[in-house]
């Protein structure tokens, strides 16, 4: 029952992920992560909302409405600098991200490999266009680390 629940709600993520709205929104936004490192904040901020807040909490604290369905508990995102000497690993974290570094849980059912999510997102879906949306992310997550 739980592994199918699993499934169920794979698929309500990748419906959202994929769906219109998503898709959207982040060709624009592209344009201000290759100008301003602060919108770069602030647009990894919405990456975050749109495609991580529902596992991982809007506060990333692994608390999302779908942690509870999953496995696997979706991890606390603001734990890294901390457990890293202070430094926040922003290279690994990216690769998490995007799936070149495998971790438990990943690419598995309970957390999509992104960099293949966002290349079948739309809106940009060449290398430079992913990387700059996962360096969104990895930018925003090393702003909301405990210090
Ligand atoms: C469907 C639920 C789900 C979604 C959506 C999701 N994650 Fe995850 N995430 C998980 C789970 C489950 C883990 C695995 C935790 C573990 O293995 O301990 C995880 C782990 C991670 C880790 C590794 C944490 C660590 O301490 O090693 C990072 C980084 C991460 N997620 C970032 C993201 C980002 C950024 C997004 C949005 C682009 C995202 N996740 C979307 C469920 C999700």
């Amino acid at each position: 029952m739980r592994k199918t629940m699993n499934y169920v709600w794979m698929g309500v993520v990748a419906v959202l992920a994929l769906s219109p709205a998503a898709r959207a929104f982040p060709r624009a936004q592209q344009q201000e992560v290759a100008s301003t490192g602060k919108a770069a904040a602030f647009v990894g901020s919405d990456l975050f909302r749109s495609y991580c807040a529902t596992c991982h909490g809007e506060a990333a604290k692994g608390d999302g409405p779908l942690a509870s369905m999953l496995k696997k508990r979706p991890a606390d995102l603001t734990m890294f600098s901390k457990n890293n000497g202070g430094t926040f690993p922003a290279e690994l974290v990216g690769r998490i991200i995007d799936g070149r570094k495998q971790v438990d849980g990943h690419g598995g059912k309970d957390m999509p490999v992104w960099g293949d999510a966002f290349k079948e997102a739309g809106g940009g879906s060449d290398e430079a266009a992913i990387k700059a949306r996962i360096d969104a992310l990895v930018r925003y997550l090393e702003t909301i680390q405990v210090k």
